[in-house]
């Protein structure tokens, strides 16, 4: 008799964006004229930068000839790719991180997905709420969590992100072995110092811990004096492994690239407390499951750090910024407290009533897509985040019809 994993069954409803996706849909249907805009999933609408276009179609008519036509490439990546992010993303920061730490993949969100692979399943998790679902999921999935009760994971030591703390987590009273951290943050848009990073090193160090860093808003902090990886912080490198994306830096949600730093300093260990390298485990299940970005789209990235690139993703992200401080001046002047949009583009609006109630208003009187803070978790509720992806025009419109809904109440 084929058995299930029993684990899924303890995974609360489908997917977040899934659910919420499938409730605009329904009511698209019942209003098909109705004119819905999306502020929901942080997915990107402007076109890849030209100089990555370029690459691109340069990367395809090369795969039309016999001559540099290419079949697999390298697992982790071309060098091409893994040297220019090694020396533009951390080297000139002076991160100490080289191409052979690097693994390029198709996603963070897969990346940070399958990195709990390499753990023990009775290892003791510390997980912020609200946090984006993948983190909690996956270890759902995996049988870390333990049964959902009362609205969260048995096992799961919940990091909570609040008003109180500037939904910065405080450092665990206890000690932990996993550590997820998000900066600048999905979903609050919360941004961290140095100083407080630096405590999270500290605190992994001393309890022997891995701290999994997703840092794949990176690109939108403005903020000098604001981290933008945790390998700046002295020690990051002995205990923390970082996922960054194109997809809001470069527009590639489509496209599909990005890579995971997994230092050869990291090290876990087995039951006898004996280390071992991360790296290498990562480099033998990369190995083993993944063949691979395709060449044209690993041309593409690569055209991000060359000058025109550079200067074409600084625009697109201004762009996206431009949005966020314009759904910043709006929804201060209705009156709602938030964090985020400065540095991310992402706002965390306290909406001041149930989350869901809010979300159905906006849907349903302006025609605007948010998401309702409780899908990130239980310190989520009263809460709804605001994407600044979208075209300025239609964060405009979608700002007025906020207005008008939420004065005529
Ligand atoms: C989000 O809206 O949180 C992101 O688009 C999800 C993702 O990047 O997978």
């Amino acid at each position: 008799m084929i058995r299930i994993n029993e684990n899924y069954l303890k995974l609360q409803s489908s997917y977040l964006f899934v659910e919420i996706a499938n409730r605009v849909s329904a009511f698209q249907k019942q209003n098909p004229d109705f004119k819905i805009i999306r502020l929901g999933i942080g997915d990107v609408t402007r076109a890849l930068p030209p100089a990555c276009i370029q690459a691109f179609h340069q990367g395809v008519e090369e795969m039309a000839s016999d001559t540099t036509f290419r079949g697999y490439g390298p697992e982790q990546g071309y060098a091409f790719l893994r040297e220019k992010i090694a020396q533009n993303d951390y080297q000139s920061r002076g991160a100490d991180i080289n191409p052979d730490e690097i693994f390029v993949s198709d996603g963070s969100k897969c990346d940070t997905a399958n990195m709990q692979e390499l753990f023990a399943t009775d290892i003791r998790l510390a997980i912020p709420d609200p946090v984006y679902p993948v983190y909690l999921d996956t270890n759902v999935m995996a049988g870390r969590t333990g049964s959902f009760d009362g609205g969260r994971y048995a096992k799961i030591l919940y990091l909570d992100s609040l008003p109180q703390n500037g939904f910065v987590p405080d450092l665990p009273a206890e000690s932990v072995d996993l550590i997820y951290l998000c900066f600048p943050n999905n979903p609050t848009g919360a941004t961290i110092s140095r100083e407080i990073l630096k405590t999270w090193v500290d605190f992994a160090r001393e309890n022997r811990a891995l701290i999994l860093y997703d840092a794949a808003y990176e690109a939108f902090i403005r903020d000098q004096r604001l981290p933008r990886s945790i390998y700046e912080i002295e020690g990051g490198r002995e205990v923390a492994i970082e996922f960054r994306s194109f997809s809001k830096t470069a527009g590639f949600t489509g496209t599909r690239c990005a890579f995971t730093v997994v230092p050869k300093s990291c090290m876990a260990y087995d039951n006898s407390g004996q280390r071992h390298s991360l790296h290498a485990l990562w480099n033998r299940r990369h190995s083993t499951k993944f063949n691979g970005v395709s060449y044209p789209v690993q041309k593409a990235a690569e055209a991000v750090y060359s000058e025109a690139g550079k200067g074409q993703v600084r625009e697109l992200v201004d762009y996206y910024l431009g949005n966020a401080a314009l759904i910043r001046q709006e929804m201060a002047a209705l009156g709602f407290e938030f964090v985020g949009g400065e540095n991310s583009p992402y706002i965390w609006v306290n909406c001041k009533r149930d989350a869901w109630e809010f979300f159905d208003l906006l849907l349903k009187k302006a025609g605007v897509v948010t998401t309702p803070g409780p899908g990130f978790g239980k310190c989520g509720q009263g809460f709804i985040r605001i994407s600044a992806f979208n075209s300025y025009e239609n964060v405009k419109s979608a700002m007025l019809k906020i207005k008008e809904v939420l004065g005529a109440l």
